[in-house]
Parts: structure tokens; sequence; C-alpha cells
């Protein structure tokens, strides 16, 4: 089992990684004192994976629908009511089961309920166990994007076990490396070079799930112990491709997946770097190639009017949309008021 500790003062803590981490879960929260509190899974989730936690009776599961649709204020609210209506105090804690979205809806929930309990991360899908379960974002979606209402609370650990992955559907499998190849381009650590580790990564290998999960996880957890709050321009490198995708995701109202979206919201920003004279020109086939070797699109149907709206209203958009591009790889740079036809030009090379 490795461990990954995320240095935030006052508040640090550990994610354990490693097939069968789920086993040890009761253990691990009696250790740290959660004796009770709700968890809050997804329903398909739980069916397949609730038995393994074996938690007491003192932890009441309360169920969320699979699917973006769920990421909503009025479910944070039935789920509010429920927790009162359960008696939940500042004693307990909650922990969340399932992918990115219950993780982001259940944290919120956490961190809004009597001003804040104790927050733990199961995650179970490849964007939730290398990015989403540390670093404390917690949010919902509004009508008009994605993200618009949340907080920042840290969970007080997070377990990560990849056997989780062997049962996910191969769409939602392959879009999670969206995230993986993020933190190549981005970070420089290129963790899926080889066609080898492709293949073994597509046959689901465990010992490089492992491996790859908490090489991700490590970098994540540096970048958040620097720049918690998303002030000092660190954090937002883990946004790379994430300012185009996430508009792509809510224009298009989440028919493509979250790692769909960033994957081509990442060849947007290679095109945008050489449009811009900042990347060199091999980026963008580069993304392409790589992007496709996983099985995630490379081409969408789109224009810049149907998504500006939500370009404009992203959450990172206070002095105009500021965008994360590649002078190289390893080598990114944030970049604000871009011209309108730079935009239009990167967005027509996307689409088919
Ligand atoms: N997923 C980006 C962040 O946590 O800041």
């Amino acid at each position: 089992m490795k461990k990954i500790e995320v240095n935030l003062p006052g508040k640090a803590y550990q994610v354990l990684v490693g097939m069968g981490v789920l086993d040890h879960v009761a253990d691990e929260l009696a250790h740290l004192e959660a004796d009770g509190g709700v968890i809050i899974a997804d329903r398909a989730v739980a069916e397949a994976h609730m038995s393994k936690l074996a938690l007491s009776d003192a932890f009441k599961v309360l169920t969320v629908e699979p699917g973006e649709a769920s990421k909503s204020l009025d479910t944070s609210e039935e789920l509010l009511n429920k927790m009162a209506s359960l008696g939940v105090t500042r004693d307990d804690v909650v922990i969340t089961l399932g992918g990115g979205m219950v993780g982001d809806l259940g944290g919120f929930a956490a961190s809004i309920y009597m001003r804040g309990l104790r927050l733990f991360h199961v995650p179970t899908t490849v964007l939730s166990q290398v990015d989403s379960c540390i670093g404390g974002k917690t949010g919902v979606n509004l009508p008009y994007g994605k993200n618009l209402v949340g907080t920042f609370h840290q969970p007080a650990a997070s377990f990560v076990d990849p056997s989780t992955l062997t049962t996910l559907g191969d769409r939602e499998y392959r879009s999670g490396f969206a995230e993986v190849l993020k933190y190549g381009w981005a970070f420089g650590d290129d963790m899926l070079a080889s066609e080898l580790d492709v293949s073994k990564i597509l046959a689901r290998d465990h010992h490089i799930l492992e491996e790859v999960i908490a090489r991700c996880l490590g970098i994540k957890a540096d970048v958040v112990a620097r720049d918690e709050f998303d002030r000092l321009g660190h954090r937002a490198l883990l946004n790379y491709g994430h300012t185009f995708g996430h508009a792509l995701e809510a224009a298009g109202s989440f028919a493509l997946l979250h790692g769909e979206a960033v994957g081509l919201g990442m060849i947007f920003a290679a095109e945008l770097s050489v449009e811009l004279g900042m990347g060199p020109s091999t980026l963008p086939d580069d993304h392409r190639d790589r992007i496709s070797s996983i099985g995630l699109p490379v081409e969408v149907e789109t224009d810049l009017d149907s998504i500006r709206g939500f370009l404009e209203l992203d959450k990172k958009a206070s002095e105009g949309t500021k965008w994360v591009l590649l002078r190289d790889v390893g080598a990114p740079e944030i970049v604000s008021h871009v011209p309108d036809s730079a935009l239009e030009k990167a967005v027509g090379r996307l689409c088919p």
C-alpha cells in the first residue's frame, strides 16, 4: 500500500492507495475516531462495493442517482434534509463512495451541514482516484455552468482502491485517463509514454494502476500544498484543458463525459498554444495521437458562439477567461485576453 501525504498546515492528511484498501477502511476510520455518520454513495457503486467497507450500523447510507444531473443544489438540499432527519451532529462524519460527482456533491454537503463535518473520500473511478479525492474542492453545477457553487473543504483522509476500477464501464474507465495525460503535458510526468504502458492500462493491470494513481496524487498533493485556495497560479495549472472542457460539457448538457471533454479541451489548448506562437507545432498532433490511443474522441461538432456563455462564467474567469497553455511539455503558462480570432481558429480545428 502507498501513502501520499497532503502537507497542509493544521489539516494535513494521508491518501492510502492500494489493491484491497477498501478492506482496511473500517479500521482506519476507527483509528481516526470516526465512529458514525453518513455514507453518501452513488447508488450503482453502493450496490457493487458498500459491503466491502464493512462499516457498522452507526453509518447510515444515503444514495444518489448516478450521473451529472445529481450534482445539483436540489440534491444537496435533499441530502442535508436527510442528514437532519437522521439526527446527524457535528460529531459525525461524511464518507463519500463513488466517482467525482459524488465526491464533489457529498463534500459540498459535508462542508455546509452544521458549518462543516469531517469528510472522507472513497473514490471509485479513475478521475476521482487520480484527481478529485484530494485537494478539498467541493461543488455542484448550475444551469449556467459546471462547479459554479462550491467550497474548499479538505478531507481527513481518502482511501483509493484500484480494484474498484475493474468493474467500471469501458467508456467511463478510458475517459479518466485524460486526467493522467494532463499530468504529463502540464507537469512533465508522462506516465503513459510507452505503448506497453497504454496496453497494460487498457488491460486494467493492477500494478500499473496503483503506480500511476500514486504518481498523479503525488503531483497533485504538492500543488495543493503550495496553493490550497487556487489563488497563486500553481493550482490553476491542474486545469489544463478544463476551461474549454467544462464549457463543452455544460453546452452539451453533459452528453460528453468529463474526461472526454477534458481530452478535447487539451487538444484545443495545444492548438491555441501554437496559434499564439507559444508552443511547438507538433503539440496538437501529439495530443491527438495520445488521446486517441486511449480511445477518447479527438473531434467535436461545436463553435465558439455555442460555448461562449459557459466560457465567460467559468469559475476562473475574474479577469476574462484564463487559459492554461503550453510553451512546451511541462512548461505551462496562464494566458488571458486571447483574441476571438485565435479562439475561433483553434475551435475550428476540433471540428470534423
Ligand atoms: N481538479 C483541479 C483542482 O483540484 O484544483
